[in-house]
């Protein structure tokens, strides 16, 4: 009897509502694109859209029920390809295009926990290409709430090439093996990657530019190939917050390929450190040798062999002794990669993370207990 009164009287309410002019209680939520809430990372242009996979943005929110996001017209078409991931669950894939996208939310409340009133969803960029989201708005259900979201006191710049930028896999670089990695220390991190490129300013499969140039831009080496925003722009590093607080390279397969020497290419990456220490004045850098190129005999195709090393033994010459050699030597074996390109598979790129994890625990990085943004309230 009670529940049918009280039934009526939301009907009445409605009633009401519908007639209203303006905002009322029974609107859906809409949160505009620059609300101080939103947590943007990775590289985003004025419009704001996203360059780079693995650029994205984090909500926490109170009595999160709908989402959905709507896009403007800078967003690939016909869509992109983004992963989403409610309260820290694997991420999944959702298709948006221009307009407005619902976002299926799984929530992680399996139990009837009563107790859980807030939700982490985060959404990400997957593709190397193919990875502009340009946001307009998003909307919730009514009575939603956005709440402030933390970081994790550990924050991962990674910046590489193809091997780092999930070329090849079904869910882009929320498969390789810098996001894993970033994930399984339950830290905040931004992946600069871009398949092809050298570290040479120098045009390489497609790109009109190198990383030792692109890093410092906003805009991934897509921009050459699009109409609608045809040139780079500086990043403001200031707009990376936190900063990070541990930077990774693995690059140089592109300039091998490209026939860069040695001598040129440790060049041009001491030049890279040097300016990268601009940024980053402290913080530990990782230098990947490479894995090698394997082969279905098990043969791997080295290159650029001893320049890591040097590259790591210049830096200490100057007394920078924060810079770490990972000796990638072994990790990756033909059954690890496609055969058709070597490159690591999925699980190709789990085994990598995994031993990069192990790596760093011995280095003596502790994984963080619990996010910066615990989702029960
Ligand atoms: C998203 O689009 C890609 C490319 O068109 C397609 O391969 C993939 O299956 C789609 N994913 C979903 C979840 O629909
Ligand atoms: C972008 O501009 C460059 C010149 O800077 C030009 O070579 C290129 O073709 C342009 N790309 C598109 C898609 O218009
Ligand atoms: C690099 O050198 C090899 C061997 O001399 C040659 O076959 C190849 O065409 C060169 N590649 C480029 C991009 O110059
Ligand atoms: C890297 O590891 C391989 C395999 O363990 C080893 O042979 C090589 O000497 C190592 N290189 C350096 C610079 O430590």
């Amino acid at each position: 009897m009670r529940l049918l009164i009280l039934a009526t009287l939301i009907t009445v309410l409605r009633a009401v509502n519908a007639t209203a002019v303006g905002s009322t209680a029974a609107d859906p939520v809409l949160i505009p694109n620059n609300h101080p809430l939103i947590y943007f990372h990775g590289r985003w242009d004025a419009s704001p859209g996203t360059w780079w996979g693995g650029s994205g943005l984090k909500l926490h929110v109170e009595n999160l029920r709908t989402l959905s996001l709507h896009l403007g017209p800078h967003t690939t078409a016909p869509s992109a390809s983004i992963g989403v991931s409610v309260d820290y669950q694997p991420f999944f894939q959702v298709n948006v295009s221009t307009g407005a996208n619902i976002i299926p939310l799984i929530p992680a409340k399996k139990n009837n926990d009563d107790r859980k009133t807030s939700t982490v969803v985060r959404i990400n960029a997957e593709g190397w290409q193919n990875n502009r989201v340009n946001l307009q708005s998003i909307q919730l259900n009514t009575g939603a709430k956005l709440l402030p979201y933390s970081t994790s006191k550990l924050t991962f710049q990674f910046i590489g090439d193809s091997l780092s930028a999930g070329q090849f896999l079904p869910q882009g670089v929320d498969q390789a093996w810098p996001f894993l990695t970033g994930e399984a220390f339950k830290a905040e991190h931004v992946v600069v990657a871009q398949p092809g490129a050298a570290l040479s300013d120098i045009v390489s499969y497609g790109n009109e530019h190198g990383l030792s140039f692109q890093f410092f831009r906003t805009e991934d080496d897509g921009y050459f190939y699009t109409t609608d925003h045809n040139f780079t722009t500086p990043w403001n590093f200031a707009r990376d917050v936190p900063a990070a607080t541990h930077v990774v390279i693995h690059i140089g397969a592109n300039d091998a390929a490209q026939n860069v020497t040695g001598n040129a290419f440790e060049q041009t990456y001491l030049n890279f450190v040097s300016r990268l220490r601009t940024i980053y004045h402290a913080q530990p850098i990782f230098v990947f040798t490479p894995w090698g190129w394997p082969n279905a005999d098990g043969s791997i195709g080295q290159y650029l062999q001893g320049s890591y090393e040097r590259i790591v033994h210049a830096r200490h010459a100057l007394g920078d002794r924060n810079v770490f050699l990972v000796n990638t030597t072994g990790w990756v074996t033909f059954a690890d990669v496609f055969p058709d390109n070597q490159h690591p598979t999925v699980a190709g790129h789990q085994k990598i993370a995994g031993l990069f994890e192990a790596w760093l625990k011995d280095w003596g990085l502790r994984p963080e207990s619990h996010w910066g943004t615990p989702f029960t309230a």
